[in-house]
């Protein structure tokens, strides 16, 4: 397939570009560069620097491509809290523009990266996709816009369309994993501890009603997820947009992360308590039964130690490229 990848500067369009490449799709790639960077280019695709509200339309229209994987995104809760208007503009105002183009140009297969954060405070676990929708975050409010503007696009113009609402995404690829100026994810700061780029880890309550008092969380593999998007390219319906939740289907403990982490690492990692963080909810697990069933989705790398052992082996090897080292 003739595929336009956004974001793929970025940790999962960069995988997930990486793996379409591989296989033999030909990629493309609009990003910015915001939170992104050019190491996490594989060198097979085609880079277009710039913003995709600006571009789109233009690359859309000079190639015939046969859908779209949108990733391109403003991703952290906090500063969704501080700068909203980033937010709606960054993520709704972009898709938009997106949406429009891939209508003007007759591109009609969207994959879209939705999150968890779209259900806010869960009230079952594990999480479905009926489930109430009540983002407690901008960040998640502009994703849940999104996913409806998409419905509506595929019921009106026909859009053959899925969202994957992905919760924590780890592990790494073929040299393609995370490495971020900013970084708020579990799994990459413990193993910035352990490079000695950080001097601790928080651990943020340990009296939360789970396994051993802190919170748990499903990870799924970064690989994974990149096999979810090609399953969903290829059995998109003109009309019909579906939405699946991604996740490993098991929790880990924060304590059984750091200490994983801990064991992979062969580093002694310290950890330092700290009161709960509000709006943390204590359990947030994904029914990925849906895209099992639907998509034939058949996660491969769902066990701990493995999303780690990868994790650890991208990052332990960036050297002077990990903006950790640069602090
Ligand atoms: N990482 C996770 O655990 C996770 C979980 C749920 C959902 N998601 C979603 O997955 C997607 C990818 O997340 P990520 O962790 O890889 O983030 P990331 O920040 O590593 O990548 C995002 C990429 O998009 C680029 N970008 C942002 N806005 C752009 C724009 N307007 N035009 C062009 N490029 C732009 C950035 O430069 C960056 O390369 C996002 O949409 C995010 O909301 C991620």
């Amino acid at each position: 397939m003739k595929l336009l990848v956004t974001g793929a500067a970025g940790y999962v369009g960069g995988v997930t570009a990486a793996v379409l490449a591989e296989s033999g799709h030909d990629v493309t790639v609009i990003d910015n560069l915001s939170t992104g960077n050019r190491d996490a280019l594989h060198p097979d695709v085609t880079f277009i620097e710039g913003d995709v509200a600006d571009c789109a339309h233009e690359v859309l229209a000079g190639g015939n491509f046969d859908g779209v994987a949108h990733f391109a995104a403003r991703s952290l809760v906090g500063e969704s809290c501080q700068d909203p208007a980033a937010y709606w503009h960054g993520n709704v105002g972009t898709t938009l523009a997106l949406l429009d183009a891939m209508r003007a140009t007759d591109t009609n297969n969207l994959v879209f990266s939705s999150t968890a954060a779209t259900y806010g405070e869960p009230e079952q676990v594990p999480i479905t996709e009926d489930s109430p929708k009540a983002p407690t975050n901008p960040y998640g409010a502009t994703k849940l816009a999104i996913d409806y503007a998409i419905t509506s696009y595929a019921e009106a113009y026909g859009l053959a369309a899925t969202s994957l609402r992905y919760f924590n995404v780890a592990g790494a690829w073929h040299g393609y994993g995370e490495n971020r100026e900013i970084e708020t994810h579990l799994i990459p700061l413990v193993l910035q501890v352990a490079l000695g780029h950080r001097d601790k880890i928080m651990v943020f309550g340990d009296d939360w009603p789970t396994v051993d008092g802190t919170c748990v969380r499903d990870y799924i593999h970064v690989k994974d997820l990149a096999d979810a998007h090609l399953l969903a390219l290829q059995s998109n319906k003109p009309g019909v947009h579906r939405i699946y939740n991604l996740g490993s289907g098991d929790g880990y403990s924060v304590r059984e992360v750091i200490d994983t982490c801990r064991e992979v690492t062969g580093h002694e990692i310290p950890e330092e308590k700290a009161p709960r963080r509000d709006g943390d909810p204590a359990t947030l697990i994904a029914s990925s039964a849906k895209a099992i069933a639907e998509l034939g989705w058949n996660p491969q790398l769902t066990d701990l130690k493995t999303i780690v052992t990868d994790a650890w082996e991208f990052t332990s090897q960036l050297g002077d490229k990990a903006y950790s080292a640069r602090r």
